[in-house]
Order: structure tokens, then sequence, then C-alpha cells
């Protein structure tokens, strides 16, 4: 495929075919996948390739609790988990809001379940230190994981970033044997694409690009 199609195409795909993804083509997507930015090029990524339904059926059950806040908060109008607002909903409202199974039931769909973790070991946090939540940890990761959905598109097969089952990440340590120090980033289901998107809705780029300063003049296309 073309750069800009592949980019433009790469759409989250959750509903699968039920066709298998072999581990040679697998392979062959990590093989691509490696080639991402990390800080300090240290490469703390980890992948745990998991087909068992028993796992799938736990990192399903793991995803709920999350999905229900989730859910509750869109319904109530919030950007849900943002760390700036505090939730507006009770605790009695999430634990009576059903999680969407779009939300929990794609890992047991999937012909496969990465779970990709990085190493904080070899993470340079340098916002580490900031009165606000982390984002710089995630660049050492979410480019690799990225990149796998690029691979995947190219290969015919879809999936998704997901988190929600990481609110509950000691849970999955336990689950898998992943040491403490290592960073479950994205819980991602891959598989073959029952139908494929092409058209991604997304802001136009003067809706988020500004000139010089915050609240500068909106980058606009050259229109001579
Ligand atoms: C950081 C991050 C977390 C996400 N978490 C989830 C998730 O837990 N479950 C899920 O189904 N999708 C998840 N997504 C997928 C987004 O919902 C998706 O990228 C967005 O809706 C755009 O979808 P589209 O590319 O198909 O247009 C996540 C995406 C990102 C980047």
């Amino acid at each position: 495929m073309e750069l800009y199609d592949v980019m433009q195409t790469t759409f989250s795909g959750r509903t699968y075919t039920g066709d298998p993804l072999p581990d040679e083509t697998l392979y062959r997507i990590l093989d691509h996948a490696r080639f991402a930015p990390s800080g300090g090029n240290r490469q703390g990524w980890r992948v745990i390739v998991v087909r068992d339904p028993a796992t799938r059926k736990a990192l399903a059950q793991l995803t709920e609790p999350a999905a229900k806040r989730y859910t509750a908060q869109v319904q109530n109008g919030e950007n849900p988990w943002n760390t700036i607002d505090p939730p507006r909903v009770d605790a009695a409202t999430i634990e009576r809001t059903p999680a969407p199974p779009h939300l929990t039931e794609t890992v047991m769909k999937a012909a496969v379940v990465l779970l990709i973790c990085v190493d904080l070991k070899v993470v340079a946090s340098t916002d580490q230190n900031l009165k606000r939540v982390g984002v710089i940890s995630g660049a050492s990761i979410y480019p690799f994981a990225w990149n796998i959905l690029l691979a995947a598109r190219q290969e015919g097969f879809a999936g998704t970033i997901t988190t929600l089952a990481i609110a509950e990440e000691p849970r999955i340590q336990a689950l898998l044997g992943i040491p403490a120090h290592v960073a479950v980033a994205a819980v991602m289901p891959l598989g073959r694409p029952v139908k494929t998107l092409s058209k991604l809705k997304r802001k136009a780029v003067p809706e988020f690009a500004m000139l010089e300063r915050w609240g500068g003049a909106p980058l606009a296309p050259k229109t001579s």
C-alpha cells in the first residue's frame, strides 16, 4: 500500500472473520514494527502473544470495571478517564452501568491478542517531576504499537490499541507473570477484519494546528 493510503485508512478493527493470524505473519508484522523510535533507542518493548481462551476471558473480565466507568462518563457528557476534571458520576452509577460488549469482547473474538509491554527501567520519563499525568513514557512504546497496526494493515489484518483493562494492571501482571517494573501499554486484539473502513472521522488541520503560539492563527492550506 502507498504510505499516505495506509495512514488515512488504518482504522480500529474490532470485528473479525475468524481467519487465523499465523505466527509467520505475526513475525513479519513485528519484524517491521521494531523499527519504531524510542527514547535513546532503548527499545523497551516486550510483546506477549496470547491465544489461550482462558487468558482472553480473564482479560475481557479485567476490562469491565474501566469500561463501566468509561461508559457512565460518556453517558454523562464527560471526557472519560481524563486527569483534569474529576468524574461527575458516582460509584453506584458506574456499578449499574453495563460494560458494552464491543469494549470487552473483542479480545475473545480476535485471532490473537498482543500484550504490548514496556520495561520502565529503560524508559526516560522526562516529565516525571511535573504536576500532571506522565505522557512522555508513552512515546517510547506507542510508536511501536502503532507500527504494528500499520504493518497489520499491510498484511490484510486489523486491530486496536485498547487500554481499559490496564486500569487493572497489577492483575494483568499477576495473570501473565509480568514483573512490576514492566508496564502494560496496550492490549491489542488483531484479526482479519470483516469490513475495511476507509473514511476515518478526524478533525481538519486548521482545527488543531496554529501558528507561532497557543491561540495563533490556524495553519491553513496554501490557496495560491
Ligand atoms: C490510547 C488509546 C486507547 C484506546 N483504548 C481503547 C479501548 O480500550 N477499547 C477500544 O475498543 N478502543 C480503544 N482505542 C481505539 C480508539 O477508540 C480509536 O482509535 C478511535 O475511536 C478512532 O477509531 P478509528 O480509527 O476506527 O476511526 C484506543 C485508542 C488509543 C489511541
